[in-house]
């Protein structure tokens, strides 16, 4: 396993009887660990329903253990409508059917952790599902009841409640209120959703949400999963006493780093990571969790504390343009703010909300960049014609990108299908499209379909009509380029990206250390450089974000994403190089 440890030096006297390890170095497997996300509907399908699910990734073990990651990560695979791909869950200790039952899971994290790789699973704590029991009971009970409690039940305004409480948008578009009908057929109160209508808000001022978490995060960890990955996770706490007020607030910038915003980032969330933590610290070693949340750089470290949920996900290299200064800008940044809470720093490029990066890369110009797939919009908008992207242009940067996030210290987040080149599917017909900011947004928002299409195991029409994803379909349609991306094509060709990624990773392994690093050379070049020194020596890592070939230092060559040719790394390139 990667994991950052004080090995014995060579040559230290070692004791003659082994001491049971107090310090529990596994404890630390996180901090530089390498980790894969899965999107379980579209990963792979065993059974032919044209939905991935758990047998399919189990099936895929081998796959994972050759790529070399430390970890996966599994977005919900709780039982769902799909309303939001299943980020609305009807049931935090369960398996959707779909997907598999609980004995397909163990199976699964049985078969993960042989192959030494953890498992990490997606909490989402925010809102559950409206087919949750108790949004039933909510639904079933009188306003001011004790189950309407558990969620953010509101009377309306004008003379018969037919006003929403207030005028707050929800993030997938539209009002953010919706109004119930009341057991007698009248038409009742409001509930308040951050996202589809599907997905209520919890009240986390009552403590018997607190209560179902603490046991769901209690029924992971003993069933043998490793850590959490918590979405939304500077949603939770919520001041609805200035409800009234108008639209603006929720809008008004100052109010997003206060610590007051009404909806987000509020400090009392804090609070309930530190209940958590507690819990996650009963286990040997502790659970990791991860937080998703979308806050400015200086207040994310509160969520990464080891107070707190211990990590964070930085999502400004996402963010950031494919430019020198912006990458060492966010590099620099954020190795100082880990080093102050003591995580690590953690590094994403791609994931199931934003547009594949090997694409952003190739935009024709003026497409925008933004995150949640507002990345490349104005191309999604306009139907996302392959022939616009410079596929060539965007995989060779994104390998550049990628090569410079695996050496960085810190843990490096992957997105399934990234290790293929994958590019985002732009068009997807509109009676196929699944994600709710396309239908709550149409015209405004295409959403986030197009980096959730299954993958492609086969690159033969002979073997399936899914491209191996599963014997029947997939549900969503993949595009007929997708043969060029498939893992058996892939497989047998030693230049192809998921070789690149399996030498990146192995190399990564082997060249663990101290999670430090050195920039040389000056900051205004387009060419970046920094040095990881080990304790056998340092490395050297070289990005060329320019046009001119970059001379690279000399030394032994580890990887490079492109032919380096008379010591001169080309442009839209990455080098590791081993010096002296
Ligand atoms: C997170 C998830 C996203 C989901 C949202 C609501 O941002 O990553 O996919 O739609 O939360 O749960």
């Amino acid at each position: 396993m990667h994991h950052v440890q004080r090995r014995p030096r060579t040559g230290a006297p070692v004791p003659p009887t082994a001491q049971p390890d107090r310090t529990n170095p596994s404890a630390d497997w996180w901090r530089q660990a390498a980790v894969y996300q899965i999107y379980p509907r579209s990963f792979a399908d065993s059974n032919g329903d044209g939905i991935g699910d758990l047998r399919g990734i189990t099936s895929r073990v081998p796959y994972l253990a050759a790529l070399g990651v430390d970890a996966v990560w599994l977005s919900p695979f709780y039982p769902s409508a799909l309303a939001d791909g299943g980020y609305d869950v009807d049931d935090y200790r369960d398996v959707d059917p779909r997907l598999g039952t609980l004995d397909d899971f163990d199976e699964m994290a049985a078969a993960l952790h042989a192959a030494g790789i953890k498992v990490i699973v997606d909490i989402v704590p925010n809102h559950t599902s409206d087919r949750h029991e108790w949004f039933r009971e909510a639904l079933a009970s009188a306003p001011g009841s004790a189950a309407r409690d558990r969620y953010i039940f509101r009377d309306g305004r004008g003379e018969h409640g037919e006003l929403p409480p207030n005028g707050w948008t929800s993030i997938f578009g539209g009002g953010a209120w919706e109004r119930v009908t009341e057991n007698d057929g009248t038409p009742g109160q409001w509930y308040f959703h951050l996202f589809a209508k599907e997905q209520p808000d919890l009240n986390w001022d009552n403590p018997e949400v607190h209560e179902d978490f603490l046991r769901t995060l209690r029924f992971w960890s003993d069933r043998g999963v490793d850590g959490f990955r918590v979405d939304v996770a500077h949603g939770l706490k919520k001041d609805m006493e200035g409800i009234h007020d108008d639209l603006a607030t929720i809008h008004r910038a100052d109010l997003f780093d206060s610590g007051e915003h009404p909806l987000w980032d509020r400090d009392e969330v804090h609070s309930v990571y530190a209940e958590w933590r507690k819990v996650l610290n009963e286990y040997n070693p502790p659970r990791t969790a991860v937080a998703e949340a979308w806050v400015h750089a200086d207040r994310r470290a509160k969520y990464a504390s080891p107070e707190g949920l211990g990590q964070a996900f930085n999502f400004d290299l996402l963010q950031a343009d494919f430019d020198a200064g912006q990458f060492r800008d966010v590099i620099t940044k954020n190795l100082a703010e880990a080093a102050a809470t003591g995580a690590s720093s953690t590094w994403v490029l791609s994931n199931h909300d934003v547009v594949r990066h090997a694409t952003r890369y190739g935009l024709p110009k003026g497409s925008g960049r933004g995150i949640a797939g507002a990345d490349g919009k104005d191309w999604l908008l306009d139907g996302g014609d392959p022939a616009e992207v410079d596929a060539a242009l965007g995989l060779r940067r994104a390998q550049a990108a990628t090569a410079l996030m695996l050496a960085l210290p810190g843990s490096a987040y992957l997105y399934q299908g990234e290790e293929l080149g994958l590019q985002e599917v732009g068009r997807i017909p509109e009676t196929e499209r699944q994600d709710p900011t396309f239908f709550r947004n149409r015209g405004v928002e295409v959403g986030r379909d197009g980096c959730r299409v299954p993958l492609p195991w086969k690159a033969s029409p002979a073997e399936g009509s899914s491209f191996g994803f599963g014997s029947d379909g997939s549900h969503l349609p993949q595009p007929a380029w997708f043969k060029d991306y498939a893992v058996d094509a892939e497989e047998a060709d030693s230049d192809s990206t998921l070789a690149f990624y399996r030498r990146a990773l192995a190399r990564r392994r082997e060249l663990e250390g101290p999670e430090r690093l050195e920039w040389v050379g000056a900051a205004d070049d387009d060419v970046l450089h920094f040095a990881r020194p080990t304790a056998q020596g340092s490395w050297h890592v070289v990005t060329n974000f320019g046009d001119a070939p970059a001379p690279l230092p000399e030394g032994e060559i580890l990887l490079a994403t492109a032919e380096v040719e008379g010591g001169k790394l080309p442009a839209n390139a990455t080098a590791w190089v081993r010096v002296g």
